[in-house]
C-alpha cells in the first residue's frame, strides 16, 4: 500500500511544485442556513456544530475526494483588502459543495470570520468573494484521534465507524480492524464521508491501524487499543494516538509563509 501511494504521488507531483502547502485563488460564499453543515455529506450530522467554533466549510469535489478531504483544515482570506484582514480564518470541511462558481461554501460565521473589525455585515452583504486559501494542519490541542460507533452498527454482525478529530494535514487512504493483540486485521469500507464499515467485525475489544498520506507517500499510524469489548453505539472512544503528519502537495504556487 505504501509504495502504491508512493508511486501515485509521484506522479501527481513531478508535474508541479512539491510543497507543504499550495495557494490557490478562488470565490467562496456562505449558507444561509446554519442547519445546512449539521447535514453535510461528510456525516458528522450535529456533532459538526461543536467544531473549530462552528467555523465550517462545504468543499468543492476535488478537495472533498469522496469523504477522503472530511475534517481537513484551510486558512482562507478574501482578497478585498478594504473589507478583510491578512490573515483571515481557519475552516474544517464537514460537507460537500456541489456548486462549482466556488471552492468553498462557509458558514456565515466563518465568512464573517474574514472581515475586518466592524465589517462583517459588510462581507454578508457581498455574499461571494475573491478569496485565496491553503490547507494547514489541524490543531486540536490535547484531544487525540476518536472513533465514533455509529448506530447502525449491529453487534456482532456490522461495524460503523466515524473518524473524529483528525490532526495533521493527511488523509486516511484505509482503515483496519483486529482484535487488541491480535495480528488477524481485516479491512473496512469507506461508506461515505468520514463514515467506515464492515461485516467482518472481530470479537473482543478492538484495534485499528489507519493507512494516512505523509510526506511524499503513506505511513501507517497504529491505535493499539480503542473499543472495549463491551462497544456501545453512539459512543465516542479515545484512539489514544493523534496524527501530525503533513502529506506534500504538488501544484503551480506554493505558500511562501507570508500568511
Ligand atoms: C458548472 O456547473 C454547471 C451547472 O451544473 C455546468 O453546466 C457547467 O458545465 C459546470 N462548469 C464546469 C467548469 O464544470
Ligand atoms: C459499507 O458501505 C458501503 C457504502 O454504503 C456499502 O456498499 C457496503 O455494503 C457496506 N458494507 C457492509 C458490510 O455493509
Amino acid at each position: 500500500m505504501a509504495l502504491l501511494l508512493c508511486f501515485f504521488l509521484s506522479l501527481v507531483i513531478s508535474s508541479a511544485t512539491a510543497c507543504d502547502r499550495c495557494v490557490h485563488q478562488s470565490k467562496a460564499a456562505y449558507f444561509s442556513k446554519a442547519s445546512a453543515l449539521s447535514s453535510g455529506a461528510c456525516g458528522y450530522g450535529s456533532l459538526a456544530v461543536g467544531f473549530n467554533s462552528g467555523f465550517l466549510a462545504a468543499a468543492i469535489p476535488s478537495l472533498y475526494k469522496d469523504g477522503a478531504g472530511c475534517g481537513a483544515c484551510f486558512q482562507i482570506r478574501c482578497k478585498n483588502a478594504n473589507l478583510c484582514t491578512k490573515g483571515g480564518t481557519r475552516v474544517i470541511a464537514t460537507d460537500l459543495n456541489r456548486n462549482n462558481n466556488t471552492d468553498f461554501v462557509l458558514s456565515s460565521r466563518a465568512f464573517a470570520a474574514m472581515a475586518r473589525q466592524g465589517m462583517s455585515q459588510d462581507i454578508l452583504r457581498q455574499g461571494i468573494v475573491d478569496v485565496e486559501y491553503k490547507r494547514v494542519p489541524c490543531d486540536y490541542k490535547d484531544r487525540n484521534l476518536a472513533v465514533r460507533v455509529e448506530e447502525s452498527s449491529q453487534k456482532p454482525n456490522y461495524l460503523a465507524i466515524k473518524v473524529l478529530y483528525q490532526g495533521g494535514q493527511t488523509e486516511i487512504v484505509a482503515i483496519d480492524v483486529a482484535q487488541v493483540g491480535s495480528s488477524y486485521w481485516t479491512y473496512m469500507s469507506r461508506n461515505h464521508g468520514a463514515v467506515w464499515n464492515t461485516s467482518r467485525v472481530p470479537n473482543g475489544a478492538l484495534q485499528f491501524r489507519f493507512v494516512v498520506t505523509s510526506g511524499y507517500d503513506g505511513k501507517w499510524i497504529w491505535a493499539k487499543s480503542v473499543l472495549p469489548a463491551d462497544w456501545q453505539n453512539g459512543v465516542v472512544y479515545d484512539s489514544g494516538i493523534q496524527i501530525t503528519d503533513i502529506a506534500q502537495e504538488g501544484c503551480s504556487q506554493c505558500d511562501d509563509g507570508s500568511w
